[in-house]
């Protein structure tokens, strides 16, 4: 059985204080659950959430990373870095990043190979935007952009590393995939990790759906066959409202 696995992704929100204050309402709202807890915060917060959420069950990772160790990268900050100060997760090739700060399916792969070199547990986004879907290019698209991400990784790499498939159309929007589409397009990005992992590995993988999760549609999505947990925006930006999700 797959753990489900719960990923707040904070993008550029809160700062330090609201951090510490996020943290302390919502830990006692989670402590009880067998889910996996991870908040994706800001570099700036990820010190404070680190030394707060020591000894909760609450895992912390980061939104972005470099593939390279150090050197003349200017505002970057490398794997080894995050780990040095104890982050666990890393979120890749978010489409956010894919599209404004121009990620390609190349660099992605760079990341998430630097990631495992590092020690870091790595959540790799994958999805459509509104047109592909509208062409009939969804499977085409996210099967793609999972076997490019994955290339050149270990059996062992691939089963520990968080798949995220958010359709970019629903990012933000209000708008959710419905359960039964978000579980198919899920059980084909599995389907293609088999055909060149085999079955044991695409068996392990976690594959969560993101895209306008919330309270209200999280049982429905998180209950699915092929669907292991969320990586949730703006729903988790509220102690009471992600723990909701996070206990569904
Ligand atoms: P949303 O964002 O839940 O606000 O739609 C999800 C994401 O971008 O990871």
């Amino acid at each position: 059985m797959r753990k489900k696995v719960i990923a707040g992704n904070w993008k550029m929100n809160m700062l330090p204080d609201e951090t510490i204050n996020f943290i302390k309402e919502f830990t006692p709202l989670v402590k009880d659950t067998e889910n996996e807890v991870i908040l994706c915060v800001p570099y700036t917060d990820l010190f404070y959430a680190l030394l707060n959420a020591q000894d909760t069950n609450i895992k912390i990772g980061a939104q972005n990373m470099h593939f390279e160790e150090s050197g003349a990268y200017t505002g970057e900050v490398s794997g080894k870095m995050l780990k040095s100060i104890g982050v666990e997760y890393v979120i890749i090739g978010h489409s956010e990043r894919r599209q404004y700060f121009a990620e390609t399916d190349e660099t992605v792969n760079k990341k998430l190979k630097a990631a495992f070199t590092y020690g870091l547990k790595p959540i790799v986004c994958v999805g459509e935007t509104l047109e592909e879907r509208e062409q009939g290019k969804t499977i085409d698209v996210i099967t793609r952009q999972t076997r490019l991400a994955l290339e050149g990784l270990t059996n062992e790499q691939v089963k520990n590393t968080i798949i995220a498939y958010e359709p970019i159309w629903a990012i933000g929007t209000g708008k959710t995939a419905t359960a039964d589409d978000a579980n198919d397009s899920v059980k084909k990005i599995r389907e293609e990790v088999a055909k060149i992992y085999g079955n044991d590995v695409a068996e392990c993988v976690i594959i969560q759906y993101g895209g306008s999760v919330k309270s209200s549609n999280a049982r429905e999505l998180f209950t699915k066959s092929d669907i292991d947990g969320g990586l949730v925006g703006g729903a988790s930006l509220k102690p009471e409202e992600f723990s909701k999700i996070v206990n569904f």
